[in-house]
């Protein structure tokens, strides 16, 4: 008896949850553990499509033996050679001596660099490939960038099953629930799906674009991604957030405040803000501390809401810096076609402003600050009053255009 679960005929999912990784990639926090995601297919030949994390290799085995039964296995498909989800394919090779490895020629040179001896058991396929092992033929996609160059995906043309490598993933361990209608995604997995997909593939929207289109001229029936449930549901709801997201287009209109406060001025004049918003009859507002709340998280926000106002109080002269490392990590990761607003604050000089005006305006692509800004000198006075009203009315004004 094992959490092995079988995905369509002679398809199994023979992956493991993860709950004990307190930071995926050593940055991002998954409270909710991750799944690497591996399956067998059983057909006149036996063949595992990529295998999981070291951390997961003894009970990942186990399972691959569970559901071969006795047979050998005749090939592994590498989509992917990040070691999430290769780390554990040297064992498998040790194990199954006859078994070829199916991946293309950049995967094979990273396999080279991890290490890995493949002598004589490469078999490496291009673009457009396909390839039988019985009933199930299967044809190669490239999906470069997403996440990393060598990236592939495969689609059986039999069943229509797209193995879609990190595409169509999300943080968050199964324990038990394999596919898209065992779950209610909408109110316990989109977050963490649009927090992975933001913060792992997001700087990549373009070449996701690039998937998203050669996916479309072809029958995809499922979705097998490398992380997370298994679709064969409601495939056009995770297509169209993954349009979205990869286009850099806000999911909704609200606006989505994150402050930096030293010791609660910032922080009362983002909440005041707020406040005004929702008297205003926009309601949709998210408040976040920077200094609380880890950055792969505001990320996912900022890449939800439409409008995003930046408080910050003023620090060394500069922006405070992890209201910095969030405008950083917005750069890094391509984000753009948003709206901004801004509240500074200072006591003996106000810098964080313009430092922040001028970083949106240089570095993120697409982006307008609105004029109207917020300047608070160590407290919130009646004159502020005044500038935060403007600032709410401009922000509806952009949110109502
Ligand atoms: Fe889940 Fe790019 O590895």
């Amino acid at each position: 008896m094992s959490s092995v679960r079988k995905v369509t005929e002679n398809l199994y999912w023979v992956g493991v949850n993860d709950k004990r990784l307190h930071l995926f990639e050593n940055i991002h926090p998954i409270p909710r553990g991750v799944s690497y995601n591996s399956y067998v297919l059983l057909d006149e030949k036996s063949v595992l499509f990529d295998t999981v994390d070291w951390s997961g290799c003894r009970e990942f085995l186990h399972h691959v033996k569970e559901v071969l039964d006795g047979r050998s296995l005749d090939y592994l498909v590498i989509n992917h050679m990040e070691p999430d989800h290769a780390a554990s394919m040297e064992e498998v090779l040790i194990r199954y001596p006859n078994c070829k490895v199916i991946s293309n020629e950049k995967a094979f040179l990273f396999m080279r660099q991890f290490g890995f001896d493949l002598d004589g058991r490469m078999i490496e396929v291009k673009e457009g490939d396909t390839f039988c092992f019985g009933k199930h033929t299967v044809t190669f996609v490239f999906a470069q960038m997403v996440h990393w160059p060598e990236a592939m995906v495969t689609f059986d043309m039999t069943n229509g099953v797209l193995f879609s490598a990190d595409a169509f993933g999300s943080f968050g361990s199964l324990d038990g629930k394999l596919f898209d209608d065992e779950v209610n995604f909408d109110r316990d997995w989109i977050d963490d799906a649009r927090r992975y997909f933001c913060n792992i593939v997001g700087k990549y929207g373009p070449f996701v674009q690039q998937l998203l289109k050669k996916a479309s001229t072809v029958p995809i029936k499922m979705f097998c991604p490398l992380h997370g449930p298994v679709w064969r549901n409601d495939l056009g709801y995770y297509l169209d957030k993954h349009d979205k997201w990869s286009r850099y287009e806000p999911e909704e209109k609200g606006v989505l405040i994150v402050y930096a406060s030293m010791y609660g001025n910032t922080e009362a004049a983002a909440q005041a803000l707020a406040s005004k918003l929702c008297e205003k009859g926009i309601c949709n507002v998210a408040v976040y501390d920077v200094s609380v709340t880890h950055v792969s998280y505001l990320v996912a926000e900022a890449f939800k809401y439409s409008h995003i106002v930046l408080a910050s109080c003023t620090y060394n002269l500069q922006i405070y810096p992890m209201m910095y490392d969030f405008l950083h990590h917005l750069k890094i990761l391509n984000f753009q076609k948003r709206t901004f607003g801004i509240i500074e604050n200072g006591t003996w000089a106000i810098k964080a402003g313009d430092l922040m005006r001028s970083f949106i305006e240089h570095e993120l692509k697409e982006c307008l600050v609105l004029d109207e800004q917020v300047s608070v000198n160590s407290s919130m006075k009646e004159s502020n009053k005044t500038e935060l009203d403007a600032l709410a009315d401009a922000l509806i004004d952009s949110i109502q255009k």
